[in-house]
């Protein structure tokens, strides 16, 4: 079962920093899930809200600054936003980086990324997960290249999540965690999807979530799968 960080180990460390991502990796995780957003200048920028006010110095909406203005905002008063490319470094192909797409327009660019380590630095398609509430993003992502494993992201209709995967030959399912049941588990699994639900933080959700023998868990407490 993979252990994913959920914005890199959120219980740890503020989410979604190079820190918690370092986090993750010291703690063994398997994997870690980051969000992102595009700056005015097209750059993939790794933060949860489509503005900086909950957790920078800052205000505005992400895709109204530049990189180098976003770098001037700081997260807990250390930190800097990081870009993807940033996480891509620091992973270094130690786990799997599981994409959330939130922002307009990002699935090209993370397409454009995942393409570019693969060719230049010898990554592979299984060092990544594109997920998405927006599946229009999905399609569009699977659209450009149909090698990338995609995780249709679903927080209300499993029947739904799961039509839509088997459209566009997804290779995973990520459901709130509440969605669940052994026997829908089994249903999505049968058709050969991963099922990897959000967020598990809680030991007796963690109990239940992990006796419907699921694929993976996405958690802020990765250590505590
Ligand atoms: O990817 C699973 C989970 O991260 C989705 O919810 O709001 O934490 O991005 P959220
Ligand atoms: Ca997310």
């Amino acid at each position: 079962m993979l252990k994913i960080a959920h914005r890199g180990a959120k219980g740890y460390e503020p989410e979604n920093t190079l820190r918690s991502f370092q986090k993750a990796l010291d703690l063994n995780a398997d994997g870690i899930e980051l969000d992102v957003h595009l700056s005015s200048d097209g750059h993939i920028i790794v933060i949860h809200d489509e503005t900086i006010d909950r957790t920078t110095n800052g205000k505005g909406f992400v895709n109204t600054f530049s990189l180098s203005k976003l770098k001037t905002f700081l997260i807990d008063g250390k930190y800097e936003i990081p870009t993807l490319k940033e996480i891509f470094d620091l992973v270094d192909k130690k786990c799997l980086i599981n994409i959330e797409l939130k922002g307009l327009g990002t699935a090209n660019k993370v397409v454009a990324l995942i393409e570019e380590y693969i060719l230049e630095k010898n990554w592979s398609y299984e060092d990544f997960i594109v997920s998405s509430f927006d599946w229009d993003l999905l399609q569009e992502t699977s659209n450009l290249n149909s090698n990338i494993p995609i995780g249709v992201l679903t927080e209300e209709d499993l029947d739904k999540a799961l039509a839509f995967a088997e459209l566009i030959k997804a290779h995973a399912i990520h459901p709130d965690f509440q969605l669940l049941t052994l026997e829908n588990t089994k249903k999505m699994q049968e058709k050969r999807f991963l099922v990897l639900p959000w967020t598990v933080d809680e030991d007796k959700d963690i109990r239940r979530i992990k006796s419907y023998n699921v694929d993976g868990i996405i958690s802020d407490f990765p250590d505590k799968l």
